[in-house]
C-alpha cells in the first residue's frame, strides 16, 4: 500500500512534500560499551519558498506502523487493502475522508492516532458494544463514576497507558464496530522537532535530531514504538515525508547582536536547536562578527554511547564557538546532570547573566527544566541573599524579557 496523494490532515496543516537527504545513526552502536538506543540525525530537502532560521521547529506528518495498522485491520476483520467508504450524518462535521472509497490501510495509516491512552468515555463505548456477561462488567469497571472506577482506571488503564486496540486485544469479546472505533479515535497529529542545523551552510536543506521512542510497552504487550520516530527513522534517503516549518515562539532566538553572551543548557534530544545556534555563531565569526561569550550545558549517560554529535561539538569549543560543559550521568556510578554542571559554574553563570546574557533550555519540559530552574534561582539567592519569593520574582521577569527561554517537551 502505498498511497501517493495527500491527504487532509497533511493539507491542511500546509505540510509539503520533502525529500530525506540523510538519516544516520547518532548514537554509538560498536565498541565495548555499545547504546541500545537510537537517536536519528535526519536531513531533508526545503522545497523552493521555504525558508528557516535557527531556532524554528520542523512539523512532521507521521504515519502508523504497517505491522500495528495490519493488526487492527485483522482485530476488525479486514485487510488493510480492503476498500470501504464512509459516511457522515447528516449535521455531523467529518474529520476523516468520506464519500470515496478508502482501502482500511490508508485510513488507519494516515488519519487516526491508534496508540492514545484509552479514556474512560472510549471504555464505556466499548462495553456498550460488548454483550458477552464476563467482559463487559470487566469494561465497565473501568468507566464507572465511582472513586473505585477511577482508582482501577488511573492504574490499569492510564498507568500501564493501554490503548482502545490494546483493550480490545485483551478482550476478545468486545464487539466494537470499525466505525464506531474510528470515530472515537483522535485525527493523526503532525509531530515537532526543533531544527538542528543553520541556513547559513544551505538554506535549502535542515535537519532534525530524533531521539527513537522504543521500550517494552506500559501496557506488558510487546515493544512499544512512538508513531513518528520510528516512522522518520525508518525512512530512507530519497524517501519523501510530509513536513512544515513553524516559527518558533519569538524569544528561542539567536539575538541579532553577536556579543550578547548565550548559556546553552540541553542534554539528550535537547541539543538540537543549540547545534543549530553554534553553526550560525560559527558562520557569523567567519564573517567577521565579534563573538560574546556562550556556554553550552550538554548531558547524556555515557560519552561511548550517547554522547551525540560529540565531535562537532568540541570542534566548536575548540573554536571558539562555545564552551562545552558535558555532563555524564552514567559514567563510573556518579549520577551527574546539566544543573550540577550549571551550579559548579555557578559564578561564571551569575557573571554572564550580569552581563545580560540569554539563557535557553531545552529538552524534558517536566523533570530536567524545572530542576535546571531551582537551581538558577538557588544561584540568585545564593548571590543576592533573597528569599524564594524574590527568586521567583527574578526567573519570571528574566522570562518576561526573553532572557530565560524555553524549547521544551513532555518525555516518554
Ligand atoms: C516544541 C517541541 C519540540 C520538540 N523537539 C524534539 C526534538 O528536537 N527531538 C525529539 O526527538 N523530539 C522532539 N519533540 C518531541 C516530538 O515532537 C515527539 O513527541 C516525540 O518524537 C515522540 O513522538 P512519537 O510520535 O514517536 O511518539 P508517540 O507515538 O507520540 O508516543 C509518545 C507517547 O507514548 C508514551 N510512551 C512512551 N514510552 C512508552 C512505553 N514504553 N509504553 C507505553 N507508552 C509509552 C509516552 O508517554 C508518550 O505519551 C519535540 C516536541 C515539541 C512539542
Ligand atoms: N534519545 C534517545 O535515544 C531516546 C531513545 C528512546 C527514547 N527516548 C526518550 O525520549 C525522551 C528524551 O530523550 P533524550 O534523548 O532527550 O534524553 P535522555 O537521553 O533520556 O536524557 C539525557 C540526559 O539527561 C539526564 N536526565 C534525566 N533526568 C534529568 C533531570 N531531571 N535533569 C537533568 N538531566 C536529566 C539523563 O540521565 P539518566 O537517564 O541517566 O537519569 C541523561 O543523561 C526520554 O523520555 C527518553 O526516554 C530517547
Amino acid at each position: 500500500m502505498a498511497p501517493t496523494s495527500v491527504n487532509t490532515i497533511v493539507a491542511q496543516g500546509g505540510a509539503v512534500a520533502m525529500k530525506v537527504l540523510e538519516n544516520a545513526e547518532l548514537q554509538n552502536k560498536s565498541g565495548a560499551n555499545p547504546s541500545e538506543r537510537s537517536t536519528r540525525h535526519i536531513e531533508v530537502q526545503l522545497p523552493p519558498g521555504i525558508t528557516y532560521r535557527v531556532g524554528d521547529h520542523l512539523s512532521v506528518v507521521p504515519r502508523n506502523d504497517p505491522t500495528l495498522v495490519d493488526q487492527v485491520a485483522r482485530r476488525f476483520g479486514f485487510l488493510p487493502a480492503d476498500q470501504i467508504r464512509l459516511q457522515v450524518a447528516e449535521g455531523r462535521r467529518a474529520q476523516l475522508p468520506v464519500g470515496d472509497a478508502i482501502s482500511v490501510g490508508r485510513l488507519l495509516t494516515e488519519f487516526v492516532e491508534l496508540q492514545q491512552v484509552a479514556t474512560r468515555k472510549q471504555i464505556q463505548i466499548m462495553a456498550e458494544h460488548t454483550r458477552c456477561p464476563i467482559t463487559k462488567p470487566k469494561l465497565l469497571a473501568y468507566a464507572g463514576d465511582d472513586d473505585a472506577s477511577g482508582d482501577r482506571y488511573r492504574s490499569e488503564v492510564m498507568g500501564k497507558c493501554k490503548s482502545v486496540f490494546d483493550l480490545l486485544e485483551e478482550h476478545p469479546a468486545c464487539e466494537l464496530p470499525f466505525h464506531i472505533y474510528l470515530e472515537m479515535l483522535s485525527l493523526l497529529a503532525p509531530r515537532y522537532y526543533s531544527i538542528s542545523s543553520s541556513p547559513s551552510g544551505d538554506p535549502a536543506r535542515c535537519s532534525v535530531t530524533v531521539g527513537v521512542v522504543e521500550a517494552p510497552a506500559s501496557s506488558g504487550r510487546g515493544i512499544y514504538k512512538g508513531i513518528c520516530s520510528n516512522y522518520l527513522s525508518g525512512r530512507r534517503v530519497g524517501d519523501t515525508i510530509h513536513a512544515t516549518v513553524r516559527e518558533t515562539k519569538a524569544g528561542f532566538r539567536l539575538p541579532d547582536d553577536a556579543s550578547v553572551p548565550l548559556i546553552m543548557i540541553g542534554p539528550g534530544t535537547g541539543l538540537a536547536p543549540f547545534r543549530g545556534f553554534l553553526q550560525e555563531r560559527a558562520h557569523r565569526k567567519s564573517q567577521g562578527a565579534n563573538l560574546g561569550p556562550a556556554m553550552l550545558f550538554f548531558g547524556c549517560r555515557h560519552p561511548d554511547q550517547d554522547f551525540i554529535y560529540a565531535d562537532e561539538l568540541k570542534a566548536f569549543a575548540a573554536d571558539g564557538v562555545t564552551e562545552l560543559h558535558t555532563a555524564f550521568s552514567r559514567l563510573n556510578g556518579s549520577k551527574t546532570y546539566v544543573q550540577d554542571l550549571v551550579a559548579a559554574q555557578k559564578n561564571r553563570v551569575w557573571d554572564l547573566i550580569g552581563k545580560g546574557a540569554i539563557i535557553y533550555v531545552c529538552g524534558d519540559g517536566s523533570k530536567m527544566e524545572p530542576d535546571v530552574k531551582a537551581t538558577l534561582m538557588s544561584i540568585h539567592r545564593e548571590h543576592n541573599g533573597d528569599n524564594a519569593d524574590a527568586a521567583t520574582r527574578w526567573i519570571e521577569d528574566l522570562g518576561a524579557k526573553n532572557r530565560y527561554v524555553l524549547d521544551v517537551w513532555a518525555g516518554g
